[in-house]
């Protein structure tokens, strides 16, 4: 409707009315039709507070969608009709590779495609919104929601967050189809204390300024309709009822416009982080602040009414608020139609449709970490596929609620299609026997017994044994990482450590292909294995894209979007870190040199990293000038050659360092990149062109700045790359 139209409506709605359109509540409360009892009593809703809200958190399935629209709208005073939101993070019932793996392709086009993809799938279910993408910089693999995010470079997670917004809502909100995209979770939720799920965040400003803010700059220039607030503390205040950090830092400084929706009763718990007293409190902190949308709580709905008649908070922030919520449903064109084309065989078309691009999607995402010996690509020889992941179907990450385990490819079925010949066993339980990994809905309870386990195990060797090469199929167990996933130790778990190291016992050619939704510490597995590819969770067509990779059908082409810690002693751990007075490299005998004792200070596998069927050179780094100045630019130059035996693609990556600034600058920053593609023995130039662009930074008061001074520049396969230049800014 015109905006004349909708202010007619607006104006005509009582204070009740504009309240509710503030509450998100769970379809399971919505359904209820008892709220004397149950959870809809215990959190304090009504029957009212149903029929007048303005949302619906986890509603799926295109026909019961329509119905529940059509009966709320019936119902409504005003027949407003309800937003339909859930996490619809790596595609839908097609399951893409999670987000972290994503990253690795270097690709924010595929992701663009692939939530492109996932939005018509989920808007064919009867969705509008999704609360993707997750734009948290997260450099701590102790962190269970790594796996959600882009991984540890602002470039990147920036990239990647704004090709997600793309992607989702498309040109047209209006037009069927898309959804609107979420950005969250505001601000620096990926940088919990000591990487333990919910905690404090403590950054510097100008850490926060530079890194921490990039991703969510990028949803908002990218146009995201909504952001959701974190659930975690910013220099003790909690972020849903930060007024500096939501109306100053993201209204006013960052020009967000769009809906701001709290994360689940994030604004009640202000009361257990000692910030608010009481839930009218609460609710008081977090609309000053600036939410406007509470997702399942009741602080609004119960106290916002009394709090302006005592004249504690301005009517104007309810009306705000409540605009802001119609605004959106008028943008995705629900007054016109409130189903946007929910066709329940719409979406079944659009989720086979996805299987395609799910699989190709998967195949860029992979990380061949290790090949010595060149093990792979598999050949001809006899191998025998061991290990839980061998056959499983559960590939799908801790964040896709609808992925069906049936309709996945398991490695098995995946090897099969290609008409290889080779054995499968399973080897060991995914977990110790007995262990229970509490889930979002459904526990995973470890079924093996130790005496399962010690047959499985006698079978492994035996068919290790009979093999030329085994390919030992490993991981975390999918509801390890994820929200609430954080691990002390993220280690591969035990009894697949003890797999791993019987079959090495009787045959050393050991591929090893790892699932996990984080950089697991990978210090004691790596020499026991030749080769290792990291598959992260790639989702429903893993199985298929992992045979085309193993058998060479396809080349592994992902680089880390995270380093790889060699301990967890040195997380978080960021190839940006600031140089000290006392570099280990500098300082190189005694103790007073950055860094530990007992391990070095690099990462195991530096950001960047990753290894292709081929093997890569590059020339020496060049500058076309010595200096350029305000309004010019500068061209680098280096030659790459591809000097292995087989056609071959790698990332050439670009990082500067500010080598002098009024604020520290990382060491080096990653700044652009190039997807190469070669014949063997073939070489190609490569030149990026740096900007002004390039070289700022933010203050930690907000301003951009570049300045003048020394810049040293890095090309390379990898941020350990020492081939560089230097050049000046003038
Ligand atoms: C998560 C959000 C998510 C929300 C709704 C919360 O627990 O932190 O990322 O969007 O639940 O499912």
């Amino acid at each position: 409707m015109t905006e004349q139209a909708l202010r007619a409506l607006f104006d005509a709605l009582s204070q009740e009315e504009k309240i509710g359109q503030l509450l998100q509540l769970e379809a399971g409360f919505f359904a209820q039709s008892d709220f004397q009892t149950g959870p809809a009593a215990a959190l304090g809703l009504q029957a009212q507070d149903a029929a007048l809200c303005g949302s619906v958190l986890n509603l799926r399935g295109a026909e019961e969608a329509k119905a529940v629209q059509a009966r709320f709208i019936r119902q409504h005073p005003h027949h407003i009709p309800l937003l339909l939101m859930l996490d619809v993070i790596n595609g839908y019932e097609t399951a893409f590779p999670i987000p972290l793996a994503q990253a690795c392709s270097f690709r924010p086009e595929l992701t663009q495609a692939l939530c492109a993809a996932a939005a018509r799938e989920a808007s064919a279910d009867g969705l509008h919104v999704t609360f993707s993408p997750m734009a948290d910089l997260a450099a701590d693999c102790r962190w269970g929601r790594v796996m959600e995010s882009s991984g540890e470079d602002p470039l990147l997670c920036a990239a990647f967050s704004a090709a997600a917004v793309r992607g989702y809502q498309g040109d047209d909100l209006a037009h069927g189809g898309t959804l609107a995209a979420c950005g969250k979770h505001f601000a620096g939720y990926g940088a919990p204390l000591a990487g333990s799920e919910y905690a404090q965040v403590e950054l510097s400003p100008a850490a926060f300024q530079s890194d921490y803010l990039s991703g969510y700059r990028a949803c908002i220039g990218a146009g995201s309709r909504l952001m959701m607030t974190a659930f975690n503390t910013v220099d003790g205040i909690p972020a849903s009822g930060s007024k500096p950090l939501l109306r100053d830092l993201l209204r006013g400084q960052l020009g967000f416009e769009g809906l701001l929706i709290s994360d689940y009763s994030a604004i009640a718990e202000m009361i257990r982080h000692g910030y608010a007293e009481d839930r009218r409190s609460a609710a008081r902190l977090a609309l000053e602040a600036g939410v406007d949308m509470e997702m399942v709580g009741v602080c609004y709905v119960r106290e916002l009414d009394a709090l302006v008649r005592s004249g504690e908070i301005p009517q104007r922030l309810i009306d705000e608020a409540a605009w802001r919520v119609l605004k959106l449903k008028n943008d995705l064109g629900l007054f016109e139609d409130p189903y946007r084309g929910a066709d329940a065989e719409k979406f079944r078309a659009c989720a086979l449709e996805n299987r395609t691009l799910a699989a190709q999607a998967a195949a860029e995402t992979f990380v061949l970490l290790k090949n010595d010996g060149g093990l792979l690509p598999l050949g001809a020889q006899k191998a025998a596929f061991i290990g839980p992941y061998a056959e499983s179907r559960a590939l799908h990450g801790a964040w896709s609620f609808f992925c069906r385990e049936a309709d996945t490819v398991s490695i098995r079925q995946g090897v099969e299609a290609l008409g290889k010949a080779a054995a499968f066993c399973k080897g060991a339980p995914l977990l110790a026997p007995g262990a229970i990994i509490p889930g979002f809905s459904a526990d995973y309870v470890e079924s093996e017994t130790e005496e399962t386990q010690a047959t499985l195990l006698r079978e492994a060797v035996r068919a290790a044994s009979a093999a030329e090469t085994v390919v030992l199929c490993l991981g975390e167990q999918r509801l390890q990482s994820g929200e609430g996933g954080s691990r002390a130790e993220p280690v591969l778990p035990a009894p697949q450590m003890q797999l791993l190291r019987a079959v090495r016992d009787v045959n050393p050619n050991i591929v090893l292909i790892l699932f996990a939704g984080r950089p697991l510490l990978l210090r004691d597995v790596l020499p026991l294995c030749k080769s290792l590819l990291y598959v992260w969770f790639p989702g429903s067509m893993g199985g298929a894209a992992i045979a085309e990779v193993l058998y060479g059908e396809k080349e592994p082409v992902g680089r880390l979007s995270m380093s790889f810690p060699a301990s967890v002693g040195q997380c978080p751990i960021s190839y940006r870190a600031l140089n000290t007075g006392r570099p280990e490299a500098l300082v190189p005998t005694g103790r007073f040199h950055n860094g530990y004792q007992d391990c070095p200070s690099a990462p195991l596998f530096p950001f960047g990293f990753g290894l292709s069927y081929s093997a890569w050179q590059c020339g020496p780094l060049t500058a076309d000038r010595a200096a350029f100045a305000s309004g010019e630019h500068l061209v680098l130059t280096c030659t790459v050659r591809n000097i292995g035996r087989r056609k071959s693609s790698t990332v050439l990556q670009l990082y500067l360092q500010d080598v002098c600034a009024s604020v520290c600058r990382p060491r080096r920053e990653l700044k652009d990149w190039h997807h190469v593609t070669l014949a063997p023995g073939a070489e190609t130039a490569v030149s990026f062109e740096v900007t002004e662009r390039m070289l700022q930074f933010y203050g930690p008061d907000g301003a951009l700045r570049a300045e003048a001074g020394e810049f040293r520049a890095y090309a390379g396969f990898d941020s350990g790359t020492q081939n560089a230049c230097a050049f000046y800014f003038q």
